[in-house]
């Protein structure tokens, strides 16, 4: 397998990253199969988001007890099967992916690995689908479609739980959030201005990876 990518410019030292990976719980047999397929299936697999904020979903998921989760951008299914590892019984998870190539593969995952009662797939434009949102989730993962953020964010927001958890991928956008100059950073850069002057939500972002935000709705 080749080495698992740091994708974009560490905006923490990639040694100190490494570090940090080492000397956190290691990925589960399953994460490691299904990240070796991946790396098999495609050419490039730089859109997984990596093993500290997949832990950190964990994380998050087992010390809140969240049992509806929503996620938006499945790739081929590293973060909807690390969520659903951290599932209590009963639990379930909808994750919404556009592309018909990754929506096969991350089907053929779930299947594969015993997932497919606890995922589903959405097969759909996550701009639209989040329009007509139908029920309420305590943890929502937002990692796909950065131009969109806001729209994902005000979509979803009203269809989280008072209390719930909601995670943004990507937020410091290889660091260029801090002189934005194109129209990805911009938008990043707004949106995480926009989470500063909300009263909805308390917020935290976090300087891992990409960046990674974490709010609670208040
Ligand atoms: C960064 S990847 C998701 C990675 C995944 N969360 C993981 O860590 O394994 C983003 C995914 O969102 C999908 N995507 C982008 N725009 C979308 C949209 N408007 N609706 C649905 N899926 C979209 C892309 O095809 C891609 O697979």
């Amino acid at each position: 397998m080749k080495n698992r990518p740091i994708p974009y410019r560490s905006i923490s030292d990639a040694e100190v990253e490494r570090y940090a990976e080492v000397h956190s719980y290691p990925e589960s047999d399953t994460i490691q199969e299904l990240i070796r397929q991946s790396d098999d299936e495609l050419e490039y697999i730089d859109m997984l988001s990596g093993p500290l904020v997949g832990n950190l979903l964990q994380v998050l998921i087992q010390i809140s007890g969240a049992r509806e989760i929503l996620e938006i951008g499945t790739f081929t299914g590293y973060t909807a099967i690390k969520m659903a590892e951290a599932l209590p019984e009963g639990g379930c998870i909808e994750t919404v992916e556009m592309n018909l190539r990754y929506q096969k593969i991350a089907e053929s995952h779930f299947k594969q690995f015993g997932f497919d009662s606890r995922i589903k797939l959405i097969k759909a434009n996550a701009r639209e689908y989040v329009i007509n949102l139908q029920k309420m989730y305590d943890f929502i993962y937002l990692d796909a479609d950065k131009l969109y953020y806001e729209h994902y964010y005000q979509h979803t927001l009203t269809h989280l739980k008072k209390g719930g958890i909601m995670v943004v991928d990507n937020v410091l956008w290889n660091a260029n959030v801090l002189n934005p100059s194109d129209s990805k950073s911009m938008s990043l850069d707004r949106f995480n201005k926009l989470l500063v002057e909300d009263d909805r939500v308390d917020q935290l972002l976090l300087p891992i990876r990409d960046g990674c935000t974490v709010l609670r709705k208040r």
